[in-house]
């Protein structure tokens, strides 16, 4: 096991810049999700961790060891890629071991590794089979675990669950876990599925345009976002963002924002600053029409059983909110819904920062 240290990471190819000084440490058997939307910069830097993509600038270390300049097979990783590459015309148990074979390991250790590596992904059945009569879900795993047969220092995993079905999907996700736990390697995982990233990580750093905006816990990135784009970026459905303003109260700070005030405490925030105010769907509770804090037309109710999830207009903006299946029955067309003013969240309207408060 190692830990992973970035300082100062830059990626240029030519003139253009595409990660732009990026700091990090990992630790030592941490598993951490490298989050963002497509083209953010995930798998730039999951290839210069590996050694396939050269680092312009600053330091990479595994270990001890400063690696920038270090081939791919001295720094002790593990890839697996969302296209698995495994070899059609070789076994699943000569794929796995194929890179024992290749560092020259006896043809008895290799069995050992691989009959241990099969026995924890449940490929043990399946070892004379070629990957073409294989599952897309089988073929993941065979490509895990030409991985973990290495007992590599660190595991990269670079969308590996893209290609399989939705349900695949969470399966492969809870033996990812499970194998975490068992193993205890450093990992780095790479998606660009926010859900995927908060239930599989100890720690998710969302990047944006080459830079990491933030990382944390996964639930310190639910409940307290340092901006809006993580705000709205983790989490599904996604946040509300009703645009408002700070202003002078009765009796203090207030926000003005979907035709009513709050009344605060205290701002960090200048009279006058426009604002987004963050509303997340769960938080938003049926109430009375006299206790209520605004009132909106539902348009569309998502029934998934265990809740429901109705999509409503405020003026001519979509509010989304999540009840429990049984109050989205016999729902009059206007609802009245009310919030408890600790789970706003205040962003700045024109820098996205967040915006600390009290009410
Ligand atoms: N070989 C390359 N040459 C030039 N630009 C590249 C190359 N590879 C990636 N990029 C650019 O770097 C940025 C990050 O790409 P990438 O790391 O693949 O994003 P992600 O994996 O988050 O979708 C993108 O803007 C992409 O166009
Ligand atoms: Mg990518």
């Amino acid at each position: 096991m190692a830990q992973i240290s970035l300082e100062k990471i830059v990626k240029r190819y030519g003139t253009v810049e595409t990660i732009h000084g990026v700091d990090l440490e990992i630790g030592n058997g941490e598993f951490v999700a490298f989050v963002g939307p497509s083209g953010c910069g995930k798998s730039t830097m999951l290839r210069m961790i590996a050694g396939l993509e050269d680092i312009t600038g600053g330091r990479l270390k595994i270990g001890d060891a400063l690696v920038n300049d270090v081939e791919p097979r001295g720094r002790d990783v593990a890839m697996v890629f969302q296209d698995y590459a495994l070899y059609p015309h070789m076994t699943v148990g000569q794929n796995i071991g194929f890179g024992l074979k290749m560092r020259g390991e006896k043809p008895e250790v290799i069995r050992e590794k691989v009959a241990e590596a099969a026995g924890i992904l449940q490929l043990t059945d399946l070892l004379d089979r070629r990957p073409g009569q294989l599952s897309g879900g089988q073929r993941q795993r065979v490509a895990m675990g030409r991985a973990i047969v290495r007992k590599p220092k660190v595991f990269l995993f670079d969308e590996p669950l893209s290609n399989l079905d939705a349900k695949l999907r969470v399966e492969m996700r809870t033996q990812i876990k499970r194998l975490h736990r068992m193993l205890r390697t450093t990992t780095i995982y790479v998606t660009h599925d926010q859900v995927e990233a908060m239930t599989l990580a100890d720690r998710v750093v969302v990047l944006r345009k080459g830079e990491i905006v933030q990382h944390g816990r996964p639930l310190e990135l639910y409940e307290r976002p340092n901006c809006r784009f993580v705000a709205e970026f983790i989490g599904s459905p996604q946040m509300n963002i009703l645009p408002g303003e700070v202003i002078a109260g009765d009796r203090g700070p207030a926000l003005s924002f979907a035709g009513g005030v709050i009344a605060l405490d205290h701002i960090t925030a200048a009279r006058g600053t426009k604002v987004d105010i963050g509303l997340r769907p769960e938080h938003l509770l049926l109430s009375l029409p006299h206790e209520a804090d605004f009132s909106v037309e539902v348009d569309v109710l998502e029934e998934l059983g265990s809740d429901t999830v109705a999509i409503c207009m405020l003026g001519g903006r979509e509010i989304t909110m999540r009840m429990g299946a049984g109050d989205a029955l016999d729902l009059p067309k206007v609802i009245h819904l009310r919030f408890d003013r600790k789970k706003l969240h205040v962003f700045d309207a024109q820098s996205g920062a967040r915006i600390e408060f009290t009410a």
